[in-house]
């Protein structure tokens, strides 16, 4: 075991030590499938209290609660689940999909933002149910970065932000989906996808039937052949220190759109993301390759490190191209979308 500005970094051989902490009431940091993630006790109002000061959350965002085993639901929740519930457990769990159940009383409310639901799920990551199986506790765990800044997909991500903060993080590899869970809240009659993830909308309605999307995602998804509505997202998020704008809409028009806009900026510290098949389209700029526009699966694991680095490479305004809406391309824009806090050009 290491140590950086304080922070004990286990490796993971080092899982009971990590458990410790946390069996403490201290803040660990561990790798899931999705992001790592910022573990504290849920029981502990203290525990969970830590969590909102080291990443400067506020405090009416609610948390996560992660457990190792689906059998432990019902020591979080009140009354049983019921029938969409239980074939989404079957069919997802674990897996990067949060349910919102109504709640109990033993999760604190500071834990859940005052609100009377819950939200859980179980990780699809060998380690993590380790470590969360090791403390017996069901573990409070949001994305491990500071508030508004790109969710953590690396251990190196977790130090930058949180070294000097929090008592522990478990450096596991880089996570392989590197977007957060899909978030559906089924605590009332009808269900609704609070965030998309790779868990799609379409899978969710294959399993439960239909769904409504929450305005939030700042993207309609229900209506076919028409353009983006105007996103009601409140506040920027998943955000580099960069301005950004996102330029989306008919795939062969944005290069163009891009390169005018670079034009007429004014400035040169410029960076694009872009797909693999147009990396060649810019000049003169830090060009940075999400991954082929075939591969939404890929982009979706390298949004959040890229812009974390085109801030380590310093460039004052990104410029980054949209993609297709489908499938895990939701979530992609979803978080895109909050990354340029609404700068959105459509071509
Ligand atoms: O993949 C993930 O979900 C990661 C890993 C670590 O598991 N965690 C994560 O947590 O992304 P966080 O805190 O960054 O995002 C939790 C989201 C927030 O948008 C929050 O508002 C929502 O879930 N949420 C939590 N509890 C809720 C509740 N009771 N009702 C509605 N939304 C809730
Ligand atoms: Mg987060």
């Amino acid at each position: 075991m290491k140590k950086i500005k304080g922070t004990k970094i286990f490796n993971t051989n080092e899982l009971k030590a990590a458990a410790r902490l946390l069996n403490n009431n201290q803040l660990v940091a561990f790798p899931t499938e999705t992001v790592y993630g910022l573990g504290a006790n849920a029981y502990s109002k203290e525990a969970v209290q830590k969590i909102f000061r080291a990443k400067k959350r506020p405090a009416d965002n609610p948390l996560i609660i992660h457990l190792a085993q689906k059998k432990e639901v019902n020591q979080i929740i009140s009354g049983k689940l019921d029938k969409r519930a239980k074939k989404l457990i079957s069919e997802f769990w674990p897996g990067p999909l949060t349910l919102i159940l109504p709640k109990n009383n033993k999760i604190p409310e500071i834990a859940t933002g005052g609100l009377d639901t819950v939200a859980v799920r179980i990780p699809d990551h060998t380690l993590a149910r380790q470590l969360i199986s090791l403390t017996g506790l069901p573990i409070a765990a949001p994305s491990a970065n500071l508030s508004g800044r790109p969710s953590p997909t690396m251990a190196k991500h977790v130090i930058d932000d949180l070294a000097g903060r929090i008592e522990g993080i478990v450096e596991g590899e880089q996570t392989l989906i590197g977007l957060e869970s899909t978030v559906l809240d089924l605590s009332q009659e009808e269900p609704v996808l609070l965030r998309p993830g790779a868990i799609t909308y379409e899978q969710l309605i294959d399993t439960i039937g239909e769904i409504k999307v929450d305005d939030n995602i700042g993207l309609k998804v229900n209506q076919s052949g028409q353009k983006a509505l105007a996103p009601g997202m409140k506040y920027r998020h998943y955000s580099p220190l960069a301005e950004v704008i996102l330029v989306e809409g008919d795939k062969s028009r944005i290069p163009t759109m891009i390169n005018q806009l670079i034009k007429d900026s004014g400035t040169n510290n410029l960076g694009v993301m872009c797909t693999k098949e147009n990396k060649d389209l810019y000049k003169d700029v830090e060009v940075k390759v999400m991954g082929s526009r075939e591969d939404l699966i890929g982009i979706g694991n390298n949004i959040f490190r890229l812009l974390r680095e085109f801030d380590e490479g310093g460039v004052d305004l990104i410029y980054i191209e949209g993609l297709r809406k489908k499938g895990i391309g939701l979530a992609i824009m979803n978080r895109l979308r909050k990354a340029a806090g609404n700068q959105i050009v459509e071509v």
